[in-house]
């Protein structure tokens, strides 16, 4: 009996752990309100992310530039009509950067 609450314990503790990887950056997403330009499959202010998914799928080296994007800002050339700038991501480390660039390059 023992030994199944440790297992159990065990299980949950690792389970837990593997989420908060990911769920770090969907609450950055989600706080971050990315939802407002952008979502999954569908052209909203900003492109869907499938779309960036599918634009960039062959080069290696976007992810580290998407990286920076978020980081830095980029003008948008009043495509927003909102702000000159695409959100910026200040003070987000840069693990949770590219797990967010790995959420949207996933997304299909
Ligand atoms: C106010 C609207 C707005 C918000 C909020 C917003 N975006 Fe964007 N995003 C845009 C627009 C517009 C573009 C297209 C830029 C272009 O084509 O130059 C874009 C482009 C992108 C791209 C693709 C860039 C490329 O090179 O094609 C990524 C990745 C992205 N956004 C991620 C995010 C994430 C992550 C968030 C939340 C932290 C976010 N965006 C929040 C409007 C927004």
């Amino acid at each position: 009996m023992k030994l199944a609450l440790a297992l159990i314990a065990t299980v949950a503790t690792l389970s837990f752990a593997g989420h908060a990887v990911a769920g770090a950056a969907e609450d950055i997403i989600a706080k971050e309100k990315c939802s407002k330009c952008h979502t999954a499959t569908t052209t909203k202010k900003g492109p869907s992310w499938a779309s960036v998914a599918e634009k960039y799928k062959d080069k290696p080296e976007m992810p580290a530039k998407l990286v920076n994007m978020l980081k830095t800002g980029v003008p948008l050339s009043g495509k927003t009509g909102e702000d000159d700038q695409h959100k910026k991501l200040d003070g987000v480390s840069d693990a949770d950067l590219k797990a967010i660039v790995g959420i949207v390059l996933s997304t299909k």
